[in-house]
């Protein structure tokens, strides 16, 4: 199978086997498949968080469990539960439409509903673990299906259980998503700010944020039906404040932010773009020109050739900076 079409950095790389998984039993049957059983698995949602390098020696399990319902009305929360093939962006909407706001800072980010917790994706303010109630899981060697709550997950910036010790090792099915009553509004961050100074609206409701973070995404970040990329290709690192410091000595225009335990993110983009990448290109792999922290498949590039732009990229941020970027995408 040809995986071109199910990565949205739209590189080439062949798998051995894709099997769609529809449901928990869909699942099973590929444990219990004489041939299926032992093969190793790879697990795909949305594949927006994913370079592939090289072919998939592995059986390809392309989630598409679908389905959205209120599981339940609580005098403190609306519990929904959500199938992890479904899309993140239109379960966002679907919450809205159907008077259940908590969701709207995360509006826009690609991928399926399955991957959320994987990355414990976020934007504008709000992680995925703040909704998070549990999910459902089916363990791939014994078939069985578990249910793991918050304090399972290892939940971290952009990580997560899934992304470690449970990395490939079962296959998430329905993720359950608590949104708090009454709905409180999340406008600290800087770019929100700006949008309340600009229209005057101080009071938005979560339909007007929804608005305002697509349009703020829209404007700096590629669709990746239109030009093939991964989202944030490295992390924000984090510092100490003695490196920071240190940095803000050297540089102090640069973009930090302080956080709960006192160390310090620094922003990944503006280091890129102070080492000059904004808008360059290595081969087809390129940086976006309106952020710098997103690689960009210009046309027919390989996954070699956005590994080496990422290499070059992290080579000239340690040189300056003395931080080593990591990448936010799992690189195959
Ligand atoms: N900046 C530059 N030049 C650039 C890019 C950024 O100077 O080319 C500066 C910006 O001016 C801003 C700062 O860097 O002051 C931070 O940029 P931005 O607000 O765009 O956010 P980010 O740190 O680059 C993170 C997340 C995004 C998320 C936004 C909003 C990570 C790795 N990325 O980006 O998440 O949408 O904040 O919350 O944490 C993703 O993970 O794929 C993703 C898109």
């Amino acid at each position: 199978a040809n995986l071109k079409q199910y990565n949205t950095f739209g590189l080439p790389s062949n798998a051995q086997a894709l099997v769609r998984i529809t449901s928990e039993s869909d699942v099973r049957r590929v444990v219990d498949d004489p041939a299926l059983g032992l093969a190793p698995k790879f697990i795909l949602g949305g594949g927006s968080n994913l370079v592939l390098t090289q072919d998939v020696r592995a059986c390809v399990l392309k989630v598409e469990v679908m389905g959205r319902r209120v599981l339940e009305t609580r005098d403190d929360a609306w519990i929904i539960e959500v199938g992890a093939g479904e899309s993140w962006h239109e379960t966002v909407q679907w919450t809205l439409d159907n008077g259940l706001p908590g969701l709207e800072n995360m509006a826009l980010i690609p991928g399926t509903v399955g991957a959320a917790p994987v990355q414990n994706i976020g934007a504008y303010g709000i992680e995925l673990k703040d909704r998070f109630e549990s999910l459902d899981a089916v363990d791939l060697i014994t078939g069985r299906s578990v249910t793991l709550h918050s304090q399972h997950c290892a939940f971290g910036y952009r990580d997560s259980i899934f992304k470690r010790h449970l990395a490939g090792k079962g296959v998430i099915t329905r993720v359950r998503l608590r949104l708090p009553r009454p709905w409180q509004p999340v406008l600290g961050y800087l770019e929100l700010e700006r949008k309340i100074a600009e229209t005057g609206i101080t009071a938005p409701d979560a339909r007007q944020i929804f608005d305002w973070v697509c349009g703020i995404r829209s404007v700096k970040l590629p669709d990746p039906a239109v030009i093939g990329n991964a989202g944030s290709f490295f992390k924000n690192p984090v510092v100490t404040p003695e490196q920071c410091r240190d940095i803000i000595n050297r540089d102090p225009e640069i973009v930090h932010y302080p956080m709960p335990d006192g160390t310090f993110k620094l922003a990944a983009g503006w280091m890129i773009d102070a080492c000059g990448w904004k808008g360059k290109s290595i081969g087809r792999a390129g940086v976006y020109e309106k952020q710098a922290l997103v690689l960009v498949n210009r046309g027919g590039a390989s996954g070699a050739e956005v590994v080496t732009l990422a290499k070059a990229i992290q080579e000239s941020v340690y040189g300056r900076f003395g931080i080593r970027l990591e990448p936010e995408p799992v690189v195959v």
